[in-house]
């Protein structure tokens, strides 16, 4: 199934206004995403390991893991992403069930709470908060979600260097290899997020300057691809390599990196409102719709690996999805409605296409076709964050009157 979104031509349509809708049915809004998580998450299933990634050699069973992984917060956060769905449209038949999402996701909470002690997940401090910030949208009172918060907010401001002027993202045993991932950049908003608890400034001057120093080392000035690693010296601050660690090669552009950099700096423009990260969200976002086949829409995981076809990789197409939707409204905020009509469209072009190459209703995850490592030999598989960010995509859509709950057709 298809999802359309029609799109006047810009002149006719008020800034202020939606797009006009012709009609939208997908698989993005099927009960099938329901029937299935209705049973992977259901409370008596419960324990302390988390579904995180299926394996190559068993794709369409989850891997229950212990939670000390980075990839733990998203399994409760999706079903968060189920209680907004039906809050944002109340009376669609297809998000009928007798589920209680938003119980769900406490429960599945709970267990992460005692990692704001501490825990082995570097810089990923932002991904494990996002069921806390999801808390925090339904219950701003909710004083244990505040805490969890501001708790995993210092645990990432206690990895800013300030000579290299960003939070390191992975530990080396030397501890003058300062190593910093693309991906850094989506944990950056827990910094906003615990500032607009506490007001502590200083949060956001660490999330200002790790955005800037990642503009400048991050980015090949040519295309705007991304390097994957940047290795920096703790105590000089100076570059000392740019590598992969998940890519093909050094020089390649590994397709989820790339989606991370179009999120990361579509939030640090909506949290700070400065043009360079608009810009650089328009160029990140440019390098990736330039390198996803126009026929098929799904990325692979690298844009420069070989392989005809290549090994697709759905998460980093449900990332861009969600950057892509951010972006749109952005650019409406802003009365650029060419932009945001192109963004928009280009969305749901990626969420049509891993709809169309990802769906086995036998499969624990909603999406097959994730490359979690191919490095390690992991791809062809589920992705709780594919899973998540496909599921808020077609959400962001709906909350940002691109969709309207009407046209989602059983
Ligand atoms: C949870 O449910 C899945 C899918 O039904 C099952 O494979 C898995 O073993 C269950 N896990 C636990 C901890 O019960
Ligand atoms: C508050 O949030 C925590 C953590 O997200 C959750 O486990 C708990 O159930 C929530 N409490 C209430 C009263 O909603
Ligand atoms: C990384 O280093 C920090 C600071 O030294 C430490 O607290 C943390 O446990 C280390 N993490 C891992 C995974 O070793
Ligand atoms: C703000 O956060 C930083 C980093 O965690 C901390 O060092 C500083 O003490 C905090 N400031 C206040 C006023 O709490
Ligand atoms: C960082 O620079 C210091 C001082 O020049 C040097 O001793 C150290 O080996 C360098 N570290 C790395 C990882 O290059
Ligand atoms: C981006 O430009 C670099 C040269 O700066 C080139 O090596 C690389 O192949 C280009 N990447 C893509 C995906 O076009
Ligand atoms: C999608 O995954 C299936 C196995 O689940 C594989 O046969 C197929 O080649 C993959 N397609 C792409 C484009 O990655
Ligand atoms: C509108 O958005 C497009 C796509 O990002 C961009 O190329 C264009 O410069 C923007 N126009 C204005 C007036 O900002």
């Amino acid at each position: 199934m298809q999802l359309f979104v029609g799109l006047l031509l810009a002149s006719s349509v008020l800034w202020s206004g939606r797009a006009n809708i012709v009609h939208s049915t997908s698989d993005v809004y099927s009960p099938l995403i329901s029937s299935k998580l209705k049973i992977t998450t259901n409370p008596s299933n419960y324990s302390a390991l988390y579904p995180q990634v299926t394996d190559h050699g068993n794709p369409a069973r989850w891997q229950y893991l212990d939670i000390n992984q980075w990839t733990t917060g998203f399994f409760p956060a999706t079903m968060y992403e189920m209680a907004r769905r039906k809050t944002l449209c109340p009376n669609s038949p297809n998000f009928e069930d007798n589920v209680d999402w938003l119980e769900r996701g406490r429960i599945w909470s709970e267990a992460i709470l005692p990692m704001d002690n501490g825990n082995a997940q570097g810089h990923d401090q932002g991904f494990l908060s996002l069921p806390f910030v999801a808390e925090l949208a339904v219950n701003p009172a909710n004083q244990t979600a505040i805490t969890a918060i501001n708790k995993f907010a210092i645990l990432l401001a206690d990895r800013f260097n300030p000579i290299v002027g960003c939070t390191r993202s992975w530990n080396s045993t030397d501890p003058t290899d300062f190593q910093v991932i693309i991906d850094n950049m989506v944990n950056l908003d827990l910094f906003f997020a615990s500032a607009d608890l506490t007001g502590n400034k200083t949060l956001i001057d660490m999330a200002t300057s790790h955005a800037d120093v990642t503009i400048k080392n991050h980015f090949r000035p040519s295309n705007y691809s991304t390097w994957h690693v940047v290795h920096y010296n703790a105590t000089t601050g100076a570059v000392i390599e740019k590598v992969t660690s998940q890519g093909y090669a050094d020089w390649s552009t590994w397709s989820r990196g790339q989606s991370w950099a179009m999120l990361g700096y579509g939030n640090m423009y909506r949290r700070t409102g400065a043009q360079r990260y608009l810009e650089t969200a328009r160029l990140a976002s440019k390098l990736y719709l330039d390198n996803v086949p126009t026929n098929t829409f799904v990325p692979a995981w690298d844009f420069n690996a070989p392989g005809d076809p290549a090994t697709a990789d759905t998460s980093a197409g449900a990332i861009a999805a969600t950057a892509l939707v951010q972006l749109a409204t952005l650019e409406r905020s802003i009365k650029n409605i060419t932009g945001s009509d192109y963004y928009v469209n280009a969305a749901v072009n990626l969420l049509n296409g891993i709809s169309n190459l990802a769906w086995r209703p036998t499969w624990d995850s909603l999406l097959s076709n994730g490359t979690a490592n191919y490095p390690v030999g992991n791809f062809q598989t589920g992705i709780v964050y594919g899973d998540y960010y496909y599921i808020k995509a077609g959400n962001d859509l709906i909350a940002n009157d691109y969709i309207s709950c009407e046209s989602i057709a059983k």
